[in-house]
């Protein structure tokens, strides 16, 4: 089975040292650069927006993963695209169109991504496939880091997975909420094939963060 591909969440990271940050984590090893926005309205809790994305655009050239728990989200999308976003992910609850969203975010020239909540049945993505480029299963409730994992997601990722293999499109299938190394192994198994890890990247600080990438992929 590959190795996963690794998304570090910069939420655990140092916020008034983010830029220096995501060199670190790019420097050790990270695939793609997770960018958690949330708006004290979707999510409980309030993050950062485009400006912030623009500013950490020039420190890593990896594809920026950017996770928007914001309600309203269609105004939003053009930001994030000219912010330097690579996959605009969203949640179908955020709005009643998420076909128009997905499309919307195609027409800006980026990938698109759904993500579903713990209670979100995969189902709802039955008329998406042939459109999205990403699923994002949240297996905790969105709007903050340091979460235990949910297993009952597990489920739901064998399931989107064959899904997924179904449709015979190039679709990432990414796990996001209480990844450790544990847990990590559980949604490959699963048929995962990209997880977020905040908590499990940053802990211990700069010196570790290349070991707890390899970990998480399995390597460590
Ligand atoms: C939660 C965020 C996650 C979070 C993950 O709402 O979407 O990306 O930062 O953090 P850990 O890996 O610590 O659970
Ligand atoms: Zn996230």
């Amino acid at each position: 089975m590959p190795a996963p591909l690794i998304s570090p969440s910069i939420l655990s990271a140092d916020f008034a040292r983010l830029g220096e940050e995501v060199r670190a984590i790019d420097a050790a090893g990270a695939d793609w650069i997770h960018v958690d926005v949330m708006d004290g309205h979707f999510v409980p809790n309030i993050t950062i927006g485009p400006m912030v994305v623009k500013a950490l655009r020039p420190h890593s050239a990896k594809p920026f993963d950017v996770h928007l728990m914001i309600s309203p989200v269609d105004a939003y999308l053009q930001a994030f695209a000219e912010a330097g976003a690579d996959i605009i992910t969203f949640h179908p609850e955020a709005g009643p169109h998420a076909h128009r969203t997905v499309q919307a975010i195609k027409a800006l020239g980026k990938k698109a991504g759904l993500s579903l909540n713990p209670g979100t049945p995969a189902k709802l993505l039955d008329y998406l496939y042939e459109e999205i480029d990403l699923v994002l299963v949240m297996s905790v409730n969105p709007g903050f880091g340091g979460q235990s994992f949910i297993s009952s997601q597990l489920r739901k990722i064998e399931a989107i997975r064959k899904s997924i293999d179904q449709t015979g499109r190039d679709i990432r299938l990414e796990v996001d909420g209480g990844v450790d190394v544990v847990t990590a192994r559980q949604c490959v198994d699963a048929g995962a094939d990209v997880l977020v890890a905040g908590s499990a990247t940053f802990k211990g600080g700069p010196d570790h963060y290349a070991a707890n990438i390899a970990a998480l992929k399995g390597m460590g």
